[in-house]
Parts: C-alpha cells; structure tokens; sequence
C-alpha cells in the first residue's frame, strides 16, 4: 500500500496544531504507520530540502525547520501522496483553500506548518531519510475492512 512522509513544522508543534493535523488524516481514513518527535540538525534539514538548495529562501527554511521539534510520520493508504498533498492545500497559505490544513490554519509561506512528500519518488527517499526500517509498523488496522470495503 502506498505511503507518504508528513511533517509537522516547529510552527505546528508550536502553535499546538498537532491533534488537529493528525486528526484530519485519520479522519479521512488513511493509516498512521511511524512517528516521532525531533530536532533535526540544520545539516538534517539541508537534506531534506536538498532539491531548493538554489532557492534564495533556503538557509532561512533550513534554520526554521532545525528551530525545534518537528513531529515526522508516515501515513499509508490508497493515494495517500496525491491526497495527502490536496488536504495540506497549496504551498502559500494566502492561496491554500479554505478547508485545507493550511488554508485553516497558517497565512504566510515561511510558517506553513506542513510537509508532505510530493511524489512516489519523494516519498520513498523522504521515509528512508527520516525512519529507520523497524521504526515503521505493519500491521492491519480494524477499519480498513469499512475504508475500502473489502473482506
Ligand atoms: P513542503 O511540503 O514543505 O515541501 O512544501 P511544498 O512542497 O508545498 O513547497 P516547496 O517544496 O516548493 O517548498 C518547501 C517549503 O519552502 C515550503 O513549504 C515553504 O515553507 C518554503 N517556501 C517555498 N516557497 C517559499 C517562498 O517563496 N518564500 C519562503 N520564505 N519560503 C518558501
Ligand atoms: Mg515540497
């Protein structure tokens, strides 16, 4: 089954945004299969930014996510990355949707409380650079049977 890395930001550990955010992806029904609290080093951060190294906004984005805790999961499901990507709403919060978490719950880019991968390819590196293999549970969820209707 498909599955995605989500973070939440220092901004939305901060802001006590994290029930709320985890809420609305086990409310949609997909299946949460790792998480964890860190401080990820600025070095940390620049890797996983890696792709925006060119972007002026970088360093400050790299400081920012090595500001504090960030709360890192992996979230599974059929669509997860695609979907998971339309419940966080666009990159810029002034442009986000209403009804989106960021749409909801930030206003500028630089505090946009949220990461989720962008792609299968994403996905894959951004979990393996997060978690390690044993820090991901398998395991059947009582709901899935309901989510998906299969016996
Ligand atoms: P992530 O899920 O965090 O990767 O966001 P995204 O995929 O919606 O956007 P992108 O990967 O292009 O940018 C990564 C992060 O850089 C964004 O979430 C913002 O926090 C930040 N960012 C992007 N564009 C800007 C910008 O123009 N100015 C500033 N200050 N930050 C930006
Ligand atoms: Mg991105």
């Amino acid at each position: 089954m498909e599955r995605t890395f989500i973070a939440i930001k220092p901004d939305g550990v901060q802001r006590g945004l994290i029930s709320e955010i985890i809420a609305r992806f086990e409310c949609k029904g997909f299946k949460l299969v790792a998480i964890k609290l860190v401080v990820p080093s600025k070095s940390f951060a620049q890797k996983h930014y890696h792709d925006l190294k060119e972007r002026p906004f970088f360093n400050g984005l790299c400081n920012f996510l090595s500001s504090g805790p960030v709360l890192a999961m992996v979230w599974e499901g059929e669509g997860v990355i695609r979907y998971g990507r339309k419940l966080i709403g666009a990159t810029d919060p002034s442009k986000s949707e209403p009804g989106t978490i960021r749409g909801d719950l930030a206003i500028v880019v630089g505090r946009n409380i949220i990461h989720g991968s962008d792609g299968p390819e994403t996905a894959k590196d951004e979990i393996s650079l997060w978690f390690k293999p044993e820090e991901l549970s398998n395991y059947t969820s009582n709901q899935e049977k309901w989510v998906y209707g299969v016996n």
